[in-house]
């Protein structure tokens, strides 16, 4: 199968485009580089350095013929949606707009799109399902949200099939450990340094950490499954900020306590999210635990470092 990752030099888009060429796709990726890394890039694949917002993309459509597009190529990071919300909305909606049209134009079957838990906002009830309310917090989950209803409409429009995949909290090798990255990439790297990581609250806080081959692995079946429909990407189970902290002690050896700071303003306390649908739907289901996706992610730092 032909497949085209936009955002395939990023922390998850990596991953998949791995996975895609393991599985003996031919795969080519869309990146203009702004978080991603040229290093995350896989040498088998046709690579173009390229903004989703420009028509350079729709040539690269236009040449590659993918008869799947995975978009990830996103603003990602919440902080900077809040300081600059038109930007967040010029790459993530008119971004994906401009991605709907070119595939549209090119005949591109399906997309499957990388979505949020952050559309849903803070949960009224758990485990979140995909019918459960949305209302994102931020601008970053307003604008990943919307794709969700354009992806409806241009199926009804242009005849381009569809999959939501809604990601929980993702970990993993690649991620940015510096900012805003995720919890696991911050806390991983600053044990390795020898760094107390700062933990906001008391730590009892849990979240739904997905691991990301689990992510990849979800995406890749979403090729041929689960047309129109949209699912969570989720373990299905939370886990504590404190919790996640001891697994990461006991896998780098290291002695440090963490330093507790007050929660911070609108902090959620409590999250996870139902996978059951996502399990039927996908014919998929998680199957790295926590100490195995977690151990590949301390190695990978570790390497970094060393
Ligand atoms: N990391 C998570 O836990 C998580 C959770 C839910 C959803 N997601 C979604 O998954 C996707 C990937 O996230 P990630 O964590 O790998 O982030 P990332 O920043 O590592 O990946 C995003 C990629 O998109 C590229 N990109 C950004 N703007 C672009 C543009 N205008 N044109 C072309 N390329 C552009 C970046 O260079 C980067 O390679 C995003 O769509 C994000 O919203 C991530």
């Amino acid at each position: 199968m032909r497949v085209l990752v936009t955002g395939g030099a990023g922390f998850i888009g990596s991953h998949i485009v791995d996975l895609l060429v393991e599985t003996g796709c031919l795969v080519s990726v869309a990146d203009n580089l702004s978080s991603g890394r040229f290093e995350n890039i896989n040498p088998r694949v046709n690579f173009y350095k390229i903004d989703i917002r420009e028509q350079a993309l729709a040539e690269a459509i236009a040449r590659e013929k993918p008869e799947v597009v995975i978009h990830l190529a996103a603003q990602a990071d919440v902080q900077r949606s809040l300081n600059d919300p038109l930007t967040d909305a010029e790459i993530n909606i008119l971004g994906t707009i401009k991605l709907l049209n070119a595939c549209a134009g090119c005949g591109v079957g399906k997309v499957v799109y990388a979505s949020t838990a952050a559309g849903y906002g803070n949960p009224s009830y758990l485990p979140v399902d995909e019918d459960h309310p949305k209302k994102p917090q931020s601008p970053y989950g307003v604008s990943k949200y919307i794709v969700e209803h354009y992806l409806r409409v241009y199926k009804e429009i242009s005849a381009i099939n569809y999959t939501v995949l809604r990601f929980a909290n993702v970990y993993g090798a690649r991620q940015d450990s510096s900012g805003e990255g995720g919890v696991v990439a911050i806390f991983a790297d600053k044990l390795l340094r020898g760094e107390s990581p700062l933990i906001f609250g008391d730590g009892e806080q849990t979240r739904d950490f997905i691991y990301v081959k689990d992510v990849a692995a979800a995406s890749i079946a979403a090729l041929r499954r689960g047309d129109s429909g949209t699912f969570n990407v989720s373990t299905g189970a939370g886990l504590s900020v404190n919790h996640l902290f001891r697994e990461l002690k006991k896998i780098t050896g290291s002695e440090l306590e963490p330093v507790y700071q007050p929660p911070r303003p609108g902090d959620i306390t409590q999250s996870y999210m139902a996978n059951e649908s996502t399990c039927v739907s996908l014919a998929w289901k998680p199957r790295y635990s926590l100490a195995e996706g977690l151990r590949e992610t301390v190695e990978f730092y570790r390497g970094r470092r060393g």
